[in-house]
């Protein structure tokens, strides 16, 4: 292999998305299309309007994305549950025969479409006690939501008052902190053992990004997401972790596409779409590090492992290619337009499926 530099060509296996925002409706011909061009697998999140937290629900909402699947790909969604009210043991006991991935916890109010979300971490605990003895894995959205916590230390707050005594609780349960923004919560996984069953996933806007990208020279509500972009020393911690081989740490985009009015607008929405080209911003934000050849694991082998599925074999091929090309300003969406992460910008990357 070519020295990380000159390294002008990645051909991959499909990516692996372990986080991932389809929407519902007329919304899912766009982020279908864009994430089985380049994804063969994706944690499908659950937290339409209402929350997919039935069986029933997530069959039809399976059903529903299949039905959008373009021809001749080969695209499965894994399912979550959204951790309500609703969520019983028994729920639990029955997850994996009836088809279920994972369950997914938002604390109520962290984020969108999170007011069905269970706020008290300890009502969850015999919930949290059957997902472990039935193995199935929890998904954490990792903030607390009080109000006197500044928003930018939500992440870390979380990590002690919440997930360190969790992990405690529950030796065995399979966690994953979901899209990481901080150097807290990437000192935090490194610090664990070996046997530990912690893993985090990262986004490309937190690689790729501070928090004066959204906030400098304007206010630019397309870079706004949650959890918010951070600063520079915890950008570069993730980069590292992200590129350091580290297994605990994989892919997962959060791609998380609103409509275009939704997001410009005087109380706009969190949500970054990365949906149409994540592996070229992945590619980009590896390549500043100089760890291109780390990209592989990462996206397509450390998040199957850990969730003990095989690695993806399909004979489809992901080529990502460097060449300069520029991010659409808008795309279709429904009956309205998503802007796309970078609209507009260059990129030194693009990708091919072969
Ligand atoms: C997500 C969304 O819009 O569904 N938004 C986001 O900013 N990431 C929800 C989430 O994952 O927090
Ligand atoms: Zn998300």
């Amino acid at each position: 292999m070519p020295a990380n530099q000159q390294i002008t060509e990645l051909t991959l296996p499909l990516f692996d998305d372990f986080h991932l925002h389809l929407r519902s409706g007329n919304a899912l011909t766009r982020t279908v299309s864009d994430a089985s061009f380049w994804a063969r697998r994706a944690i499908v999140m659950p937290n339409l309007q209402p929350p997919v937290d039935s069986f029933d629900l997530a069959d039809n909402y399976r059903a529903e994305i299949i039905k959008n699947i373009p021809a001749e790909r080969n695209f499965e969604p894994l399912m979550t549950l959204y951790l309500s009210e609703n969520i019983t043991t028994d729920t639990v006991k029955q997850a994996k025969e009836r088809g279920i991935f994972a369950i997914k916890w938002y604390p109520k109010g962290a984020t969108t479409n999170s007011e069905q979300g269970i706020s008290s971490v300890q009502a969850c605990y015999p919930i949290f006690a059957e997902m472990e003895k039935q193995e199935l894995p929890l998904l954490i959205h990792g903030e607390v939501t009080d109000v006197d916590i500044d928003i930018f230390d939500r992440e870390a707050v979380f990590i002690d008052r919440v997930l360190i005594p969790l992990r405690r609780e529950f030796p065995n349960l399979k966690i994953t902190m979901e899209h990481i923004t901080t150097a807290r919560a990437v000192e935090y996984l490194c610090s664990l053992p070996e046997t530990e069953k912690t893993a985090a996933t990262i986004t490309p806007q937190h690689l790729l990004f501070n928090r004066n990208q959204l906030l400098v020279g304007g206010i630019k509500p397309h870079f706004y997401c949650l959890p918010i972009l951070k600063c520079e020393t915890d950008r570069k911690a993730l980069l590292q972790a992200a590129t350091s081989g580290n297994p605990r740490f994989f892919l997962g985009t959060d791609s998380a596409p609103h409509a275009q009015n939704k997001k410009e607008n005087s109380c706009g929405c969190a949500g970054c779409y990365s949906g149409l080209n994540a592996p070229a911003l992945y590619a980009q934000a590896f390549e500043e590090a100089g760890a291109l050849d780390k990209l592989k694991n990462f996206a397509c082998k450390f998040g199957a492992d850990f969730y003990g599925i095989e690695t993806e074999n399909s004979d489809k091929r992901l080529k990502i290619i460097r060449k300069e090309n520029t991010i659409p300003a808008n795309l279709d969406y429904g009956e309205d337009k998503v802007i796309p992460l970078l609209a507009e910008n260059k990129i030194h990357w693009q990708i091919e499926r072969i």
